[in-house]
């Protein structure tokens, strides 16, 4: 889990609500230029962003429900 936060500009990173997968789902896709990340590391490997990563977000699942760690 990452914040929706592109390291470029922070511009949120879905290109429709709650669509950030590109084509072959394989990958999280920045709606603005394109960049691309890794789904398990958040790495970015294509883009205006190469080689920097998104936050990511400390949480747990318990029963179902998500539980989110908010920073300080
Ligand atoms: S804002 Fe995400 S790649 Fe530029």
């Amino acid at each position: 889990m990452y914040c929706n936060s592109c390291p470029h500009t922070g511009v949120g990173l879905e290109w429709i609500p709650d669509r950030f997968l590109n084509h072959e789902k394989d990958l999280i896709q920045c709606s603005l230029h394109g960049a691309l990340f890794e789904i398990e590391t958040g790495y970015c490997i294509h883009g205006p962003c190469a080689r920097e990563r998104l936050t990511p977000v400390e949480h747990v699942i318990e029963n179902g429900t998500v539980l989110v760690r908010l920073p300080d």
